[in-house]
């Protein structure tokens, strides 16, 4: 069991490096989630990427009986739209999985059910005012979406953000958006961080749902290919400029279709982006190769250590 009192230290002390994988709709497997808990990291992934409960089922018993003492997080969208939310809870309390991350309308019951069942419960914000809403539910963590970041993005530096959140939080706190170098993580920590939050160089992992010419984009885009819009979910995403223009969309003039429903989880109208109109954030230039996710943990130690060494941090 994680203890509450010192959850900042207690979790550093089961991980090589301070990073948790952010959950990614599609892209993450329990694949994945095994290899990035193996090579000392908490893994994650969504409880709707698996196509039915029974299958979130099978892939948490394989990932509990797998992972040891390394944390792993399972990702619920507390939305009224989520029509799986009550039975994949169930599934989440029963394994007591150890972190849960909330997305959306989450409310204080439901912190407090998985709270009492064993269960940590992480938020992500892209706001300070956010953050506080998520300290007012009692969340042990609050993980600050910085501006760069892939999937759903954040908009505020996160010099910024940080800064704001640090002045009244002193709980668990993560840092999301563009940390893909072991030097990012270290600069995270600069900021206040107790953990990276770590995603998009995770969809150029052999072990992600991600089909090979994805998996390739990543390797081949930085920054610069990066286009954040709300054209498709009514809240600003990052997609990649080139898997825009294979869809035959203009990235310099998106606009959301007139009428159209504002979605967020992927689903419905929106269903061709994620699936086949790609997200990355902003700090896919340093994925170099495709290949397995420990590959690139490993990598990320090494550069970790390297950059606190250069710090004069050992
Ligand atoms: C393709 C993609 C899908 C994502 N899907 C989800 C999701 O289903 N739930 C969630 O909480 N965050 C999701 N995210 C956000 C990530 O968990 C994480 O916050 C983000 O990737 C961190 O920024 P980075 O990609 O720059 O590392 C997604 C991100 C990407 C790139």
């Amino acid at each position: 069991m994680i203890q509450r009192d010192s959850l900042a230290q207690d979790l550093r002390a089961r991980l090589r490096i301070p990073v948790m994988a952010g959950p990614m709709f599609i892209a993450s497997t329990a694949d994945l989630v095994i290899a990035q808990c193996k090579a000392g990291i908490i893994g994650s992934m969504p409880a709707l990427n698996p196509r039915s409960t029974a299958d979130l089922d099978r892939d948490i018993a394989r990932i509990s009986s797998t992972v040891g003492d390394t944390p792993y997080a399972i990702n619920l969208v507390a939305h009224p739209s989520n029509s799986r939310l009550e039975a994949d809870l169930e599934i989440v309390l029963k394994y007591k999985v150890p972190i849960v991350v909330l997305a959306l309308a989450a409310n204080p019951d439901l912190v407090a059910r998985l709270q009492a069942n064993g269960s940590l419960v992480f938020q992500d914000v892209a706001k300070n005012r956010h953050a506080r809403k998520c300290a007012e539910m009692g969340v042990d963590g609050i993980i600050a979406v910085g501006s760069g970041a892939g999937g759903h993005t954040g908009g505020i530096s996160p010099f910024a953000l940080m800064a704001e959140i640090r002045e009244w939080w002193d709980g668990l706190l993560l840092l999301a958006g563009a940390i893909s170098t072991g030097r990012s993580v270290l600069a995270a920590e600069c900021l206040g961080a107790d953990l990276a939050y770590v995603g998009s160089p995770f969809l150029a992992s052999s072990e992600a749902n991600t089909q090979d010419a994805f998996k390739q984009m990543i390797v081949d885009c930085a920054a610069d290919d990066v286009v954040v819009t709300d054209c498709f979910t009514g809240v600003p995403a990052m997609f990649l400029r080139p898997s825009l223009l294979a869809h035959g969309l203009d990235p310099s003039n998106l606009r959301r279709a007139e009428g159209k429903r504002v979605n967020i989880d992927g689903g419905g109208d929106n269903a061709k982006a994620w699936k086949e109109i790609w997200s990355a954030g902003q700090g896919i230039g340093a994925v170099r190769i495709s290949g397995p996710a420990g590959d690139y943990i490993d990598w990320l130690a090494g550069d970790y250590a390297a950059a606190r060494k250069a710090m004069g941090r050992n």
